[in-house]
């Protein structure tokens, strides 16, 4: 029985202006309590330092994630931001490799290990997106292809820091299209992750240490079946992360 902390993360994508941002912060930080499950919120670069602040004030446990940074400290990158800066403003964990960062917005891995790296070194908690498109899938190359995101993202990382990291499982045609894995396929792809982890990449340790939570139209209808998996260790919802009701129910639906 494994005793990883289940993880729930909201990724709000591009939605929400700064009242609804903050009025959905305070909704949670009332309502989502106790530390038996790890839970973040991550919302757009800029209502990262309101939301902080609204689940400061209020004294919650939710931590605020960004959804991408740059991996150098400063200078002439316009249009990014840092490490130091997403510090500065409460953030805790960050989102690296998104799919849709990596397939809309043509991300290539070298930049996602570049990103995993220095995030791990600045001591962020790093949830590392990975996920095979329905062609790959139907090629029967999922297990590849998360296995090469995993060894290409993860280069260079100790052991030691793997306890910051966190993979996000989210096969792409999953992703916002109301198609959901199967908790049987879903099953599958973590057990090959996590195999990964102990055969391939780390050890024993590392591997039932890591938490990897399932993406791709997760909602409270199928939350529960895909959270009782015995690899599956959280979410990272995209869609009913923006309803505190749905939200919560996901929450509630991994203690
Ligand atoms: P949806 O839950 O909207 O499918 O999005 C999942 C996701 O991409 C989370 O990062």
């Amino acid at each position: 029985m494994s005793q990883r902390k289940p993880y729930i993360g909201g990724n709000w994508k591009m939605n929400l202006h700064h009242a609804e941002a903050a009025a959905l912060a305070a909704a949670l930080a009332d309502r989502v309590r106790g530390d038996d499950v790890e839970v973040a919120i991550c919302p757009a670069f800029p209502y990262l330092a309101a939301v902080s602040s609204v689940l400061c004030e209020k004294g919650s446990s939710i931590k605020v994630g960004a959804q991408d940074l740059h991996a150098l400290p400063n200078g002439a990158f316009t249009g990014e931001v840092s490490l130091s800066m997403l510090q500065d403003v409460g953030c805790k964990t960050v989102i690296v490799g998104h799919s849709e960062r990596r397939h809309i917005i043509g991300e290539p891995d070298t930049l996602i290990n570049a990103k995993v790296l220095a995030a791990l070194d600045a001591g962020m908690q790093v949830i590392l997106c990975i996920g095979e498109t329905i062609e790959q899938r139907e090629a029967g190359k999922t297990d590849a292809i998360n296995w090469g995101q995993m060894g290409y993202g993860l280069a260079g990382v100790t052991a030691e820091q793997m306890s910051n990291v966190v993979i996000a499982y989210e096969p792409v045609w999953a992703i916002g299209t109301g198609k959901t894995a199967t908790p049987d396929d879903a099953q599958q792809a973590h057990a090959a992750v996590r195999a990964f982890l102990r055969f391939g990449l780390f050890n024993d340790a590392v591997a039932d240490a890591v938490r990897i939570q399932y993406g791709g139209s997760m909602k409270p209808a199928n939350a529960a079946e895909l959270l009782a998996q015995p690899d599956i260790d959280g979410g990272l919802i995209g869609g009913a992360s923006l309803k505190a009701d749905d939200f919560i129910a996901i929450i509630d639906a991994a203690r």
